[in-house]
């Protein structure tokens, strides 16, 4: 089984992507799953059809689900929650502080990807795509293994605790305790489903981004988190890409009649100023793109005139981002960035393009920390680990940029 998850930014195309890749996997003759855990249904609108929490067949090998994250939260979880609740309650919490305090933050997309998954192998999907949106706590929850168990423990023991306090009052007040049962398979099961997340043979990451500043931020953010918790990022897809704009910026600068500057070009400048002024925003961030994501292949789609819904837009849609290539290939096999512990310093390995080599320069600004070597610049956002840390220098050999951070305290 291959497993692909869509992510990025609100908007940038998750789901249509999602749903082409699908509709391109169906027809390549794969049994094909798409699901999506949007409460807003926008995986219906995009293929046109109507769908429910079971997987319906949407044409031939394409099978399609909304799953409804809020039941299985409460199938996987209730029993716990009401049980914790009811004691945070006991010692003292309103009831609405106790309810949240007994959810684990990541655990919606946690428990949807269980059902994802444990509906995919028990239907034997070839091919399952999932428009997600993993935040930065699932992303952690899914990357260690223990740390779905160190949760449940640790709510255990709260309730441990409280047991011992009221001298085992409550153990009589509460027959929950019995539907506690089911944890110990549960945290197996997630155990098992983090493996396959983070196998690349089996499941890839492609990072969904437009070329606009914020959104490709927020792409490189979640490029940086996911390699750092060993989630397999493969590819990254630009959708939305202005008719005239050149989509690969390999250097050389604008050729006769393009406007632009650097690699950024524009080779059909429209006649309208403001388009064209947008044409050109778009080519520099298009640049900025191939640079910042080195070296993740980038696939690219155009912004249609019309809204990409129902399944003859969706595969041509699929045809631009893919060509000739199946989407279910392991499109990029390493890491795309990598922190490398030594002592107390940590190391930030980065894989750069070919560049001359120059003096590099570094500057850090809050969580930011721009790279300069020569004429190469690149722009890097610092996990919350590294961006505590001063970064005290640099060598580049090899292809890939070593900067240090030493441990603060030093
Ligand atoms: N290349 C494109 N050209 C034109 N319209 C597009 C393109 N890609 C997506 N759209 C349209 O943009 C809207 C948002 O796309 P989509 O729903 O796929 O984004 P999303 O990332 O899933 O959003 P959300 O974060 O809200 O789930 C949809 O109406 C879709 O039809
Ligand atoms: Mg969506």
């Amino acid at each position: 089984m291959r497993i692909l998850l869509y992510l990025g930014k609100g908007g940038v195309g998750k789901t249509t992507t999602a749903a082409a890749t699908a509709l391109r996997c169906a027809q390549m003759g794969y049994r094909t799953l798409v699901v999506s855990t949007d409460i807003a249904h926008s995986l219906a609108d995009s293929l046109d059809m109507p769908l429910n929490s079971e997987p319906t067949e949407v044409t031939s090998n394409l099978f399609a689900q909304e799953i409804n994250v809020l039941d299985e939260v409460r199938k996987n979880w209730g029993a716990m929650q009401g049980y914790m609740g009811k004691i945070l309650r006991k010692q003292g919490m309103s009831k609405t502080v106790a309810e949240e305090m007994a959810i684990i933050p990541g655990m919606e997309e946690i428990f949807s990807l269980l059902h994802i998954y444990r509906n995919a192998a028990r239907r034997e999907f070839d091919r399952v795509i999932v428009d997600a949106a993993p935040t930065g706590e699932s992303m952690r929850l899914l990357a260690m293994p223990e740390s779905f168990q160190w949760y449940v423990e640790r709510f255990l023991g709260w309730g441990e605790t409280a047991m011992r306090l009221t001298g085992g009052l409550l153990r009589r007040l509460m027959p929950e305790q019995d539907a506690l049962a089911g944890l110990p398979k549960l945290v197996d099961d997630v155990k098992a489903l983090q493996e396959v997340l983070s196998d690349p043979q089996t499941t890839s990451y492609r990072v969904v981004i437009n070329p606009e500043k914020m959104v490709i931020k927020e792409g490189a953010r979640a490029v940086t988190y996911l390699s750092l918790f060993g989630c397999p990022v493969d590819a990254v897809l630009v959708n939305r890409i202005l008719p005239g704009v050149r989509v690969r910026g390999d250097g050389g600068g604008a050729a006769d009649g393009e406007t632009g500057q650097g690699g950024a070009a524009v080779f059909a400048p429209s006649q309208d100023p403001y388009l064209r002024q947008l044409q050109e925003h778009q080519a520099r961030y298009m640049v900025e793109i191939e640079r910042d994501f080195y070296p993740l292949p980038i696939l690219y789609s155009s912004w249609r005139s019309e809204e990409v819904v129902g399944f003859a837009p969706l595969r041509s849609l699929a045809d631009e981002l893919y060509g000739h290539r199946d989407p279910g290939e392991v499109m990029f096999v390493g890491q795309a960035q990598e922190i490398e512990e030594q002592g107390n310093d940590f190391i930030l390995k980065l894989p750069l393009p070919h560049i001359e080599l120059d003096k590099i320069r570094l500057t850090k600004r809050g969580d930011e920390l721009f790279i300069s070597i020569g004429n190469f610049k690149r722009e890097y956002l610092l996990p919350a680990v590294l961006a505590q840390r001063d970064a005290s220098g640099a060598v580049f050999a090899g292809g890939i940029l070593r900067i240090r951070f030493p441990c603060s305290s030093q």
